[in-house]
């Protein structure tokens, strides 16, 4: 049993998609495409009927949603796609309670996605980006346990994670998730190639080529066939 990405020829790229109910990284530079590629990593759950959670915790939910509709999605026909916005301009008693403390509120944060998750018993959650949970803990040793306690909520919830992460390169985050999916950028003679590619995928075969993607009006394509280089 697979979870499909919902995004065409990464499925290709993960032997038929992600095995559901363990966490994932999705990495890359800005613009890369990680929160579109979530966003349809949603919306591929919802359109089955599965219950969905999108937490925020950078851009605005409204600029997400108009982002979207720049690919061909409305978020707001989805009731089962539920979104929270922790951002700093976020509005909710989520977000509040999460940036009035950061520095200490990162169990409150844990706390309360739990909640959301004992309430809404979604098989698919995204937190977009989890870049500020880094910044707000104290050492790597507390982020690393914090992050390796918010990956056991989820496995005792049955959910399949999808974190975004702007790093790129080897990163700590790496070896706690089950996967790392990651955008990546050449410059050739004065030309930007962007392509895709899996790092790392544990309990299943997998395609380990860099593979050329491009975000169209329609969602995001990746050429699971072509070379980058060519
Ligand atoms: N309709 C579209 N056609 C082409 N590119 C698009 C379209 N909609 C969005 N994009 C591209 O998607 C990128 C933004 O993707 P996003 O997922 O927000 O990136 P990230 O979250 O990695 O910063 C931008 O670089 C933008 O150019
Ligand atoms: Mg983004």
């Amino acid at each position: 049993m697979r979870a499909s990405t919902g995004v065409e020829g990464l499925d290709e790229m993960l032997n038929g998609g992600l095995i559901p109910g363990r966490t994932y990284l999705v990495k890359g530079g800005p613009g890369s495409g990680k929160t579109i590629l979530s966003m349809l990593f949603l919306v591929e759950g919802a359109k089955r009927g599965e219950n969905c959670i999108y937490v925020t915790l950078e851009e605005p939910i409204n600029e997400v949603k108009e982002d979207m509709k720049n690919v061909g999605v409305d978020i707001d026909s989805f009731d089962n796609i539920h979104m929270f916005d922790a951002s700093p301009s976020g509005e909710t008693l989520f977000g509040n309670s999460f940036f009035r403390n950061l520095e200490l509120d990162i169990p409150g944060f844990k706390a309360a996605l739990e909640a959301k998750i004992e309430e809404l018993k979604p098989t698919r959650i995204v937190v977009d980006p989890i870049t500020i949970l880094e910044l707000a803990s104290k050492s790597e040793v507390e982020y690393r346990r914090d992050m390796m306690s918010l990956f056991n909520i989820f496995k005792v919830h049955k959910v399949t994670a999808l974190l975004t992460s702007e790093k790129t390169g080897v990163s700590p985050e790496d070896f706690l998730v089950s996967g790392v999916i990651e955008y990546v950028e050449y410059e050739i003679r004065g030309r930007l190639i962007r392509g895709i590619r899996i790092r790392k995928m544990r309990g299943t075969a997998f395609d380990e080529s860099i593979r050329p993607y491009r975000i169209t009006s329609e969602g995001i394509k990746v050429f699971s066939e072509e070379n980058i280089f060519e």
